[in-house]
């Protein structure tokens, strides 16, 4: 049956830049998509690749605030500065949205009152932190206090990064608000719970999580774990109700039915899918239904960090099966992104974002082919080690790939008008029949294999004009056809490994195609031959090395002159910003756990005593500080 098939990547939270470490993912899914449309109609009819930004929750209405703009105005501009971004690393959504829309409004309600109607939400009334300065209930992670295992001070609401320790905001030891200082108060408040203890909910996740295809392996363990082992349908009951609402003020949808109290941004986010779906729907009159009605023959792949694993293969399936529609075909986990075998620091000048990278002059489709070589289809975690990446992307790109072109092209040109002769050769015959197994690899993301696979067709082709020399042929009279024959042959090579880069190297493929004088490669080109007489165009160079020194003038730009936050404490997702993110000044960028002791051997540490600060003519939010640190005179900051 023909395939039609649906691919998300986890929507963007709409109040930070896109950097290296959400680039994976998005990266990961263009590759997938781009892989699918090459495909010939009869196996893959459509494949739509739609994202948003994920626009509502709390830090979203604070960081407006702090900017002195509305949150529809923070969320625009953000908008526009993820889709540049995502267009500069060409990343091709067929739709790039905004949850807060419509579109997004109209199924959140929808989803909410079927739920409702299905007797799996219900009212209670609970006790929450309240700051009474701000007048708003504090979420979990805009509380802070001291931990109540180990008594370290200013621990977020729900863990402590001194001991580990995990507890409710409650247990937190002379608690403040994140915000504004005050001490917050214990206050009643009616909340909307989806109930996910319920046995409907808990079967169902038992049976779901466990179907083929599902989730990779390891995701569905964590899930067993979650959901209890081997309890089969009438096992123990190990969910707790999910708590979907929360008090105003926040910038969300209001909850239909209850005034004031608006969905938490983890409902409506992932129903964001829906939405921009829904959006594409109404542009390109492609049918919605057919799509999500339950039993829909369509496939929907959501591509996701490892950790929202929780979120899309839990509540999200149970969400969507209990209000009627269909559930996601599988869900795509990947694992975080360190740079050189550490977190991406701000001081070290590895928190580079994507706009960065590209105002530095850097390839985007060399970030693309690093990462497409990492990739294996696994939560593991991956590394991006800028030595390795630029020996990498010069040996296979520029040494391996490039090369076949650029030594053969100019003689057909030269020598021949451009003309190719026949390209059917016997040795070219297994660089035509690997196209399965390297389809067989991007299909099943292991990006890593399918590359390895194209770069020891590149090496047989290098080798085939090394044997043949074509630049000593040019100069021997009476081997003219010899010398034709080679070149072709090696051109024939170098477009069949294009073919195959062209899910990765989408660029560099264009360029290929109007250097080839061919249409679009599609997959099934690989078994057609270019035919003798075909005529090529010039060749012109397609693509440069890196220079090392490209590298270092990017990690300089990224280096913040002071370290910040995030490089003594870790973010729980390397690959992405965490979820409430505190924005007031008392709250230092959001983190858990502790660093290493490798790491921490690493921090110069050194106490300054303050001998003045002043404040920076003409900046608004700058001080200079003069600091002794115990040398001769003092230390200008
Ligand atoms: O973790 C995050 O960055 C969330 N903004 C992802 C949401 S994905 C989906 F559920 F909307
Ligand atoms: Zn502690």
């Amino acid at each position: 049956m023909t395939r039609r098939i649906l691919v998300t990547s986890a929507l963007p939270y709409a109040n930070g830049a896109i950097h290296l470490g959400h680039l994976v993912e998005y990266i990961q899914t263009d590759i997938w998509v781009r892989f699918q449309k090459m495909q010939p109609k009869d196996k893959v009819k459509e494949c739509w690749y739609v994202c948003a930004d994920d626009t509502h929750g709390t830090p979203i209405m604070l960081r407006a605030e702090q900017d002195g703009i509305t949150p529809e105005a923070l969320i625009e501009r953000v908008h526009g500065e993820h889709s540049r971004d995502f267009a500069g690393f060409h990343v091709a959504f067929d739709n790039f949205y905004t949850t807060h829309s419509e579109e997004t409004h109209d199924c959140a309600n929808e989803i909410y009152f079927r739920l409702k109607t299905a007797g799996l939400i219900e009212k209670r009334t609970i006790e929450q932190y309240y700051d009474p300065v701000k007048q708003m209930f504090l979420p979990d992670r805009f509380i802070k206090g001291e931990c109540p295992k180990c008594g370290a001070k200013d621990q977020y609401g729900d863990n402590c990064e001194s001991c580990g320790a995990a507890y409710t905001p409650n247990d937190l030891i002379n608690p403040y608000s994140a915000i504004s200082g005050a001490k917050p108060e214990l206050r009643n408040s009616d909340h909307y719970f989806f109930k996910l203890s319920d046995p409907r909910c808990q079967g169902f996740l038992r049976r779901w999580t466990r179907e083929a295809g599902r989730l990779q392996p390891e995701a569905a363990n964590k899930m067993q774990e979650w959901l209890g082992f081997d309890e089969g349908e009438g096992g123990a009951n190990k969910l707790t109700d999910w708590d979907i609402s929360r008090d105003a003020p926040y910038f969300g949808f209001e909850i239909p039915d209850a005034p004031g109290k608006y969905f938490y941004v983890w409902l409506d986010a992932p129903i964001g899918y829906m939405g921009s779906f829904k959006n594409l729907c109404s542009r390109l009159g492609v049918s919605f239904d057919d799509y999500w009605k339950a039993g829909s023959p369509t496939e929907l792949y959501h591509f996701i960090g490892k950790d929202i694993l929780y979120f899309h293969a839990l509540f999200w399936p149970a969400e969507l099966e209990h209000a009627g529609y269909r559930t996601p075909t599988g869900i795509f986990a990947h694992g975080f992104l360190t740079v050189d075998g550490a977190k991406m620091s701000k001081s070290r000048g590895t928190f580079i974002t994507a706009e960065s990278y590209l105002q530095q002059g850097l390839n985007p489709e060399w970030l693309r082919y690093y990462y497409a070589a990492k990739l294996n289809g696994t939560m593991e975690d991956i590394d991006l080690n800028l030595e390795d990446f630029t020996a990498r992307v010069n040996s296979d790109l520029i040494g391996k790939y490039v090369n076949i072109a650029s030594r053969c092209a100019g003689f057909i040109g030269k020598k021949f008008d451009g003309m190719l002769a026949a390209t059917d050769a016997p040795w070219l015959k297994p660089l035509r029949e690997v196209a399965t197994s390297i389809a067989d690899a991007y299909e099943a993301r292991d990006y890593g294999r399918a590359l390895r696979e194209i770069m020891a067709l590149a090496d047989a082709a290098n080798v085939f004009v090394n044997d043949r020399k074509p630049w000593e042929l040019a100069k021997q009279d009476g081997r003219e056809a010899e010398l034709h024959a080679t070149c072709s042959e090696a051109i024939e090579a170098f477009r069949l490994l294009t073919l195959y880069l062209k899910p990765v190297l989408p660029k560099v493929a264009e360029a290929v195609e109007i250097f080839l004088g061919i249409d679009p490669l599609t997959w099934s080109a690989a078994a057609v031959p270019l035919p003798a007489g075909h005529a090529i165009n010039a060749y012109s160079h397609l693509m440069t090395r890196i220079d090392p020194k490209q590298i270092a003038a990017l990690v300089e730009a990224s280096k913040e002159s002071l370290p910040s936050a995030t490089d003594v404490t870790p973010q729980k997702t390397p690959a992405k910003p965490a979820k409430e993110v505190a924005v007031s000044t008392t709250a230092g960028e959001p983190g858990d756990a502790c660093i290493s002791i490798d790491d921490f051997m690493k921090v110069d540490l050194r106490i300054a005593r303050v001998v003045d600060a002043g404040h920076v003519e003409g900046a608004e939010k700058l001080i200079r500080l003069s600091l002794d640190i115990g040398e001769d005179k003092p230390r200008q900051v």
